[in-house]
């Protein structure tokens, strides 16, 4: 069974709260919910992980890797813009990987318009809101 790991980045942890105009009402548990069920109708292992830390997110690439898993797929938030050091572990990982933003960075402002992790993704989406969790898995799962 093909096992991927799913995280997301700081501030996540605050959907449903979190500028519900840009991310919706829906909060973290329900993408958890969401994404697990689908897993099980794919018939892949996920782990789904949060943190606000950069250090921890970068473990867990680290982590994941050593533990054999097969895939990424990453909401890195605000890291996204800026963090090398999680561009590097996402690469040092030698695990495929898909970047997902929930809303569409291109219709936000200049500095969301980089994305420095999306150097080591094998693709980009961006703007579906949670569906662009599932696209990623379905694309992933095969
Ligand atoms: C985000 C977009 C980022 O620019 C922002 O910093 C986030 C969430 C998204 O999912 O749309 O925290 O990654």
């Amino acid at each position: 069974m093909k096992k991927i790991g799913i995280f997301n980045g700081p501030n996540l942890d605050r959907l449903g709260i979190r500028e519900p105009e840009i991310y919706g009402k829906e909060t973290l548990d329900d993408l958890r919910h969401r994404v697990e069920k689908l897993a099980d109708e794919l018939g892949v292992e996920i782990e789904f992980f949060q943190s606000n830390f950069e250090g921890v997110l970068i473990e867990k690439m680290a982590e994941w890797a050593d533990l054999g898993f097969d895939a990424l797929i990453g909401n890195p938030a605000g890291l996204t813009h800026t963090s090398v050091s999680l561009l590097d572990a996402i690469k040092a990982s030698g695990l495929p990987y898909v970047e997902v933003h929930i809303s569409n960075v291109f219709h936000r402002g200049e500095l969301r318009q980089k994305s420095i992790t999306a150097e080591a993704a094998t693709g980009v989406i961006t703007g579906l809101g949670f569906a662009g969790y599932d696209a990623a898995l379905r694309f992933l799962a095969e």
